[in-house]
């Protein structure tokens, strides 16, 4: 950099700013699988990991002033001077050792005892009046279920703000992570085991989720969606799930269940009334989600036509075989699908 001629570092600075720049377009702020930050946290779970990362910034920002105030000090002090003798030299100095050493002691106690008690209380056991969520994390995507209301759902994840609810994490074939940014986590999600998280959102609204465990060919595409409603909205979603699934209406739609219930869909997918196969997604209420293929395309007709074409295109490494579905009979099931509110 040195031998660099003034106009050939002003080039560089520049590649670099714009390199950097390009770089930091990625980070999106806005957008509807965004923000997927810890820095504003909505649940109790979130707003004490948010503290606690808070406080550790706070100290390092300290520390770091302190520490770079005492050394441009020193350098000024002791800069080079025509004439100046040279300072007197000193080896080893009992009190700033001992100070230092008890300093970061005491640092790291501030830190740590926080640490290890919100390490507990995210440990604890749930209340028994918490919402149970069986949350399966599969290759690749999300299944919901919940117990105690018999509903089980796929990819979006609903439950009510100001109620404690109990994720109960487990994992049929790998090791996947459970993260929802501004609600918790990460925890993993172990085969054979099963892990908890425990938390209270506080905030109605949607909030993007991600698999944080690297878990096969799809794992950046393993999102889902938590979407935390108020009271009364939960309560209605909840009813809207328990009803069975509605009749499609219109032609087109009316074609698309008789070839899903003829095809190979039903060794897979549930629809109540219609299948009771458990590899994939539970479809019975597809048409009231957003998302599908694991929270990364929106519902909508043209995605579902060319999902069912091809669906390897969309997520790679997708377990869902290409069934040779073409023009009308793909745009019958993806109405039929869509039907399903
Ligand atoms: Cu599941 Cu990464």
């Amino acid at each position: 950099m040195s031998t660099a001629r003034p106009s050939a570092l002003a080039a560089r600075t520049a590649t670099l700013v714009l390199a950097v720049a390009i770089l930091a377009a990625g980070c999106g702020w806005s957008g509807w699988d965004r923000p997927m930050t810890t820095v504003l946290p909505k649940s109790d779970f979130g707003h004490r990991i948010n503290d606690l990362f808070l406080l550790i910034s706070w100290w390092t920002l300290g520390i770091f002033i302190a520490v770079e105030a005492v050394l441009l000090y020193a350098c000024w002090r002791f800069r080079e001077r025509p004439g100046a003798a040279t300072p007197k030299q000193v080896h080893g100095h009992t009190a700033l050792e001992i100070s230092w050493t008890v300093a970061f002691a005491v640092v790291l106690l501030i830190i740590g005892i926080p640490t290890i008690r919100i390490i507990f209380k995210t440990q604890e056991a749930p209340a028994a009046t918490a919402l149970r969520v069986d949350v399966a994390g599969r290759q690749w995507w999300w299944e919901f279920k919940y117990p105690e209301l018999n509903i089980t759902t796929a990819n979006e994840v609903h439950i009510p703000a100001g109620q404690t609810v109990a994720f109960h994490l487990n994992a049929p074939d790998v090791i996947h992570s459970f993260w929802i940014p501004q609600l918790g986590g990460k925890r993993d999600v172990i085969p054979g085991r099963v892990n908890r998280i425990i938390l209270t959102p506080d905030t109605p609204g949607e909030y993007p989720g991600q698999c944080a465990e690297y878990c096969g060919m799809s794992h950046a595409n393993m999102r889902f969606r938590a979407i935390v409603h108020t009271k009364e909205d939960f309560e209605k979603w909840v009813a809207a799930q328990q009803a069975p699934p509605a009749e499609p209406a219109g032609e087109l739609a009316q074609k698309g269940k008789e070839l899903f219930a003829q095809s190979a869909c039903v060794g897979c997918h549930t629809i109540r009334g219609v299948s009771g196969g458990v590899l994939g997604p539970d479809l019975t209420h597809f048409g009231s989600r957003k998302t599908f293929a694991a929270g990364t395309h929106r519902v909508t007709p043209e995605n579902l036509v060319k999902w069912i074409e091809n669906p390897d295109h969309m997520k790679p490494g997708v377990l869902m075989p290409n069934l040779g579905m073409k023009g009308e009979q793909s745009r019958a099931l993806a109405a039929y699908l869509l039907s399903l509110k």
